[in-house]
């Protein structure tokens, strides 16, 4: 156990997900009313005051990037980011889907927060007829100041990441940039420009009509509001939840239907984040998965029945991450695939002694060093599989391994 505490606002419960989910404007309107007016300062107080943070992965201060787009003092792009490349999560989709209209509510907020003229939402090509409809009838309603446009976002797993997103938009390959660039200041056309979640611009709709204390009455004083949590793996009923940053694990699993048979660990973060052990008073929150090397990030739980390998799965994320880099820097070329093939041969019974040694030198020696994160979050996955399936490692070393099929 755990011995953390469960914070008091850290429960299951719908906020985005509340109400009907037929992603009507009419429906959204009787539900929630028309934006009030806000302007600029307003906006970026209110999501400072609330403590709103990314949910697309990293958690960053939504106001530090709204203020430093605004104080370009050029005609700014705002993006609304739906590509969810990540394959364990589903919670963008399932917002787009049902509920649109926060959605392009709080792109709009951006849009006035940071002065930009143009705004585009850039999803899988799937999502992009129902949100065109949707997108008629706000134009008809007289809702959006800026004009939106729609952006195919292909399916890869790198295509989510912001360089990559800009340039998508920008009509090139959806690649991340092979240099550090920061979109804030060079983005679109070299525009100034926000690439943000949509889960996050969902909440920014929220915090805009119901304000900072409201939102701040979920989750915890560090982590404030709700988040979407895609739950799979070994549950009954996956799928996405709603709740407070802090919630207890026990609690997210059963809303997921509960475990279908016994848990060793789960994922938490997705792909890029850690192993966590399956304790249902762990609360998920940044603060109490970090010593797992793990973080909510974008809000994926996968639960690892007892019986599964451990080790044989994070070799599997280890080979699919690796297949998915933009083959552009050195960590992605040549440090990924063999930290990729040093785990296979671990976990396919081709172990020798200084495996995990190797995988370990060279999940350090990628990390900071690529143009974008994914080498990063690559090596985090890998370094918190084999610190929490270590059993199994020295299983493996000696020709045996622990699951039972
Ligand atoms: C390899 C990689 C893939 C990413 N994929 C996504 C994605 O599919 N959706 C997303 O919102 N953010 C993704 N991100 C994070 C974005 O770069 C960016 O931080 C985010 O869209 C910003 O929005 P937020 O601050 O609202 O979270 C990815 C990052 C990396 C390194
Ligand atoms: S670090 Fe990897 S995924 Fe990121 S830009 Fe470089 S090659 Fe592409």
């Amino acid at each position: 156990m755990t011995g953390a505490t469960h914070a008091p606002g850290a429960t299951v419960e719908r906020r985005l997900l509340a109400g009907a989910s037929d992603g009507r404007l009419e429906t959204h309107l009787a539900e929630h009313g028309r934006m009030p007016a806000l302007d600029a300062g307003q906006i970026i107080g209110m999501a400072r005051d609330a403590g709103l943070t990314g949910r697309g992965g990293a958690g960053f201060p939504v106001w530090r990037k709204l203020s430093a787009v605004a104080a370009a003092g050029r005609p700014a792009v705002v993006i609304a980011n739906a590509a969810e490349g990540e394959p364990a999560s589903g919670k963008d989709k399932a917002l787009l889907a049902y509920r649109p209209n926060l959605i392009f509510d709080g792109l709009q907020l951006a849009a006035r927060a940071t002065g930009a003229r143009s705004a585009h939402l850039y999803a899988p090509q799937a999502a992009l007829g129902a949100a065109g409809r949707v997108l008629d009838a706000r134009r008809a309603a007289g809702l959006d100041a800026v004009p939106v446009t729609l952006q195919v976002a292909p399916d890869a797993f790198v295509a989510g990441e912001e360089s990559a997103v800009v340039a998508a938009v920008s009509g090139r390959a959806a690649a991340p940039a092979d240099k550090l660039i920061r979109v804030i200041e060079s983005g679109v056309d070299g525009a100034p420009t926000l690439v943000q979640n949509v889960e996050t611009l969902a909440h920014l709709a929220m915090i805009g009509r119901y304000g900072p204390r409201w939102f701040r009455a979920a989750g915890t004083p560090e982590e404030p509001g709700t988040f979407l949590a895609t739950v799979g793996g070994a549950v009954t009923a996956p799928g996405v939840v709603e709740a407070g940053y802090g919630v207890r694990l026990g609690d997210l699993l059963a809303a997921a239907g509960g475990p279908s048979s016994r848990l060793q660990a789960v994922l938490v973060g997705g792909y890029h984040g850690g192993w966590a052990p399956a304790d249902p008073a762990l609360p998920v929150s940044r603060a109490a998965l970090e010593p797992f090397g793990a973080a909510p990030g974008a809000g994926v739980v996968l639960a690892l029945p007892e019986q599964a390998c451990g080790l044989r799965e994070t070799a599997r994320i280890a080979g699919y991450l690796a297949d998915q880099s933009a083959g552009q820097c050195g960590p992605c070329i040549n440090g990924l695939p063999r930290i990729a093939a040093t785990l296979a041969d671990l976990a396919q019974h081709r172990a020798r002694p200084g495996l995990p040694a190797e995988v370990q030198r060279l999940a350090r020696l990628v990390s900071g060093r690529g143009a974008c994160r994914h080498p990063d979050g690559t090596a985090r996955l890998v370094l918190s599989g084999l610190r929490a399936f270590e059993a199994d490692v020295a299983a493996h070393l000696v020709g045996r391994c622990l699951a039972t099929r």
